[in-house]
C-alpha cells in the first residue's frame, strides 16, 4: 500500500504540469526542470521528498500547484509515509533546498534488501518470525477442534443420560402406576417386548424378599414384595447366568406378552462383590403351580375346561409366528409340564419356565440356538425324544413334542375332575405306575417307545362328554408320529367348542 502511494505520489508529480511566471520559486529536480535550470514556479508549495527505491535513497524537489493542495491543511502531496517516505512542503523561494532524511523508523525489507528489521535479523529469526505465529494459529486451531470434539462428547453423553438416566424412571416408576398399568401401557404401546432396561432393574432393586415358593432347576424361586402388591423372584445361581440370560431374552421377544403366558417383569443382574446375583422377576401367582394346584384340590368340569382351554390358549399363542414388523417368531417350549404351568387366581393358566425354549426364524428356516438333542424333563419327553429320531433341523418337530407334553398335562387334569358324581383320582404324574419317580431315559423309552404306552383313560370317561372329548385330545397328543398330532390351534378350537357346549363362561 505503501508502495503503491510513493508510486503514485512520483507518476503525479511527474506529470504535474509546469507553470512558470509567478509568486514562488523552488528547487526542482524532475527532468522538465533541467531546461529552466532545475527551478520551477508554482502558485502552491515547494516540496522536497526522499524515499528508497530498490534499497537506494532518492531525492525529488518539486513545485507544487496550488489546486494540488488537497485536503487543504494536510495535502496529499506532503505527507511522508513513515519509515521509507519523508516529505517536506514549504512556502518560500526554494525552501526546497535542504537534503531530508529518511526517518529512524526501519523500512520494510523490500526496501532495504536485508533480512529482518535493519537487515540485522539472521535466517534463523526470519524464520522464526514466520513460523511463530503460523506455529501460534496451529495451536489455536488444535484448541478449537479439541473443544469441540469435547462439548461434543459431553452432549452426547448428556443425550445418553437422558434416555438412560435413572432421574428419568420418574416418567415410569410413579407413585400412582401399578406395575401392571406400566406394563401393559408399554407392551400395547411400545416396542410389546417389555419394561426398558434401567426400569427394571430399578424395580428389581426395590424388590424385598419374603419367603421361598419353588426350587427348580436353577436356584429358587420367591415371593417378594414391591410397592404393596407380590411378585415372584427366580434367583439363578452365578453358575447359571446362560440359562438366566437366555429365559430373559425369550421373555423379551416381541409380543409375547399373553394372559396365558407368565409376565415377566424384569432381569437384573446385580453383582454384590463376591458372586452376581442373576434374577427374573415376574407376576406371582398364589396358586403356585398346576403340578400342587392339582395335588390340592380337585376340579369341576368347568375348571378343567378353563384349565385345558387356558392352556392351550397360551401354547398355540407361544408356538403361533406372527408375521409383520410387530410380528413374534414361533416358539417351542420344550420343558412343558405340570410345574411350568402356574394357575392364575381366575383359575387360568400361564405357562411358565421359559428357558429351555426355542425361537424360529422362518425367514431362513433356522433355530436361534443350536439345540442339543434331549433337554427337558424325561417323563414328559415325546417318543421321537427319548430314542433321538426326532429331526432338529425341522422347528415343527419341537411344537409337536409340546403338544405330547400337553396331552400329559391334559390327562394330569382330567384325572382330578369331579364330574362322575364326585368320582375324581388321587392326582398322579404320568407314567406313575410304569416308571419309578425320578426315571432314567432309558426306562422311559422302553415304555414309551418300545412299548408304546400311554397314560390309561379310563372307559368310564365315555360316559360324560367333557371327559370323553378330553380323552380323544389326548389320544391324538400322544400318537408316536409327531407330525399325526394334533395343533395347539386344534385343541384351542375343539375346547372352545366344548365350553360353549357345557354352556361355561370363560
Ligand atoms: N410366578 C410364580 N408364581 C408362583 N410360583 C412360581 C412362580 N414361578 C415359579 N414358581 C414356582 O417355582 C417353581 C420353579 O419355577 P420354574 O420357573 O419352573 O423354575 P426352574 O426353571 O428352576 O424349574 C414352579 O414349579 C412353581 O412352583
Ligand atoms: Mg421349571
Amino acid at each position: 500500500m505503501a508502495n503503491l502511494r510513493i508510486s503514485l505520489a512520483v507518476v503525479v508529480l511527474l506529470t504535474v504540469p509546469y507553470r512558470p511566471g509567478y509568486a514562488l520559486w523552488c528547487n526542482c529536480t524532475t527532468a522538465q526542470c533541467q531546461k529552466t535550470g532545475s527551478q520551477c514556479e508554482t502558485d502552491g508549495a515547494c516540496m522536497a521528498s526522499t524515499f528508497f527505491n530498490n534499497g537506494q535513497e532518492q531525492h525529488i524537489r518539486v513545485c507544487i500547484t496550488r489546486d494540488s493542495l488537497v485536503p487543504p491543511g494536510q495535502p496529499f502531496y506532503c505527507l511522508s509515509a513513515e519509515g521509507y517516505l519523508n516529505t517536506h512542503c514549504c512556502y518560500t523561494d526554494y525552501c526546497n533546498s535542504m537534503d531530508l532524511k529518511i526517518p529512524s523508523v526501519t523500512p520494510p525489507p523490500e526496501l532495504r534488501g536485508g533480512y529482518g528489521p535493519g537487515g540485522t535479523w539472521g535466517l534463523v529469526e526470519l524464520v522464526a518470525a514466520i513460523l511463530g505465529p503460523l506455529l501460534l494459529l496451529c495451536v489455536l486451531l488444535l484448541v478449537s477442534v479439541l473443544m469441540y470434539h469435547y462439548h461434543q462428547r459431553a452432549y452426547n453423553h448428556r443425550q445418553r443420560l437422558e434416555v438412560e438416566d435413572p432421574s428419568c424412571e420418574h416418567l415410569y416408576l410413579a407413585k400412582d402406576r401399578s406395575l401392571q398399568d406400566l406394563i401393559y401401557n408399554l407392551s400395547t404401546s411400545g416396542s410389546g417386548s417389555g419394561l426398558p432396561l434401567f426400569v427394571q432393574r430399578t424395580v428389581a432393586r426395590t424388590i424385598v424378599l419374603q419367603e421361598i415358593i419353588g426350587k427348580g432347576r436353577f436356584g429358587e424361586v420367591w415371593r417378594g414384595r414391591w410397592r404393596g402388591g407380590d411378585v415372584a423372584v427366580k434367583i439363578f445361581s452365578s453358575r447359571e447366568e446362560r440359562s438366566w440370560f437366555r429365559e430373559a431374552e425369550i421373555y423379551q421377544t416381541i409380543m409375547l406378552r399373553h394372559e396365558n403366558i407368565l409376565g415377566f417383569i424384569a432381569a437384573d443382574n446385580k453383582d454384590n462383590g463376591t458372586w452376581t446375583q442373576l434374577w427374573l422377576v415376574s407376576d406371582y401367582h398364589e396358586y403356585g403351580s398346576l403340578f400342587d394346584y392339582l395335588n390340592r384340590y380337585s376340579v369341576t368340569t368347568e375348571g378343567m375346561i378353563k384349565l385345558t382351554l387356558s392352556a392351550a390358549n397360551g401354547l398355540a399363542h407361544l408356538h403361533m409366528e406372527i408375521l409383520g414388523t410387530q410380528g413374534k417368531p414361533g416358539i417351542a417350549h420344550r420343558d412343558l409340564k405340570s410345574k411350568n404351568i402356574l394357575v392364575k387366581k381366575n383359575c387360568t393358566c400361564a405357562i411358565a419356565d421359559l428357558g429351555l425354549a426355542v425361537r424360529h426364524d422362518s425367514a431362513t428356516d433356522t433355530i436361534d440356538i443350536a439345540p442339543n438333542q434331549r433337554v427337558g424333563t424325561k417323563r414328559y419327553m415325546a417318543p421321537e425324544v427319548l430314542d433321538e429320531t426326532i429331526n432338529m433341523k425341522h422347528f415343527e418337530s419341537f411344537k409337536c413334542a409340546d403338544i405330547y407334553a400337553l396331552g400329559l398335562v391334559y390327562w394330569e387334569i382330567a384325572r382330578r375332575c369331579n364330574t362322575g358324581g364326585g368320582v375324581h383320582e388321587e392326582y398322579q404324574l404320568p407314567y406313575y405306575d410304569l416308571v419309578p419317580s425320578d426315571p432314567a431315559i432309558d426306562e422311559m423309552r422302553k415304555v414309551v417307545c418300545d412299548q408304546n404306552q400311554r397314560p390309561n383313560i379310563p372307559n368310564w370317561w365315555q360316559s360324560y362328554e367333557a371327559l370323553r372329548v378330553m380323552g380323544k385330545i389326548m389320544r391324538e397328543c400322544w400318537y408316536a408320529n409327531g407330525a399325526a398330532r394334533l395343533t395347539a390351534l386344534r385343541i384351542k378350537k375343539t375346547l372352545s367348542q366344548l365350553s360353549i357346549d357345557e354352556d361355561i363362561k370363560i
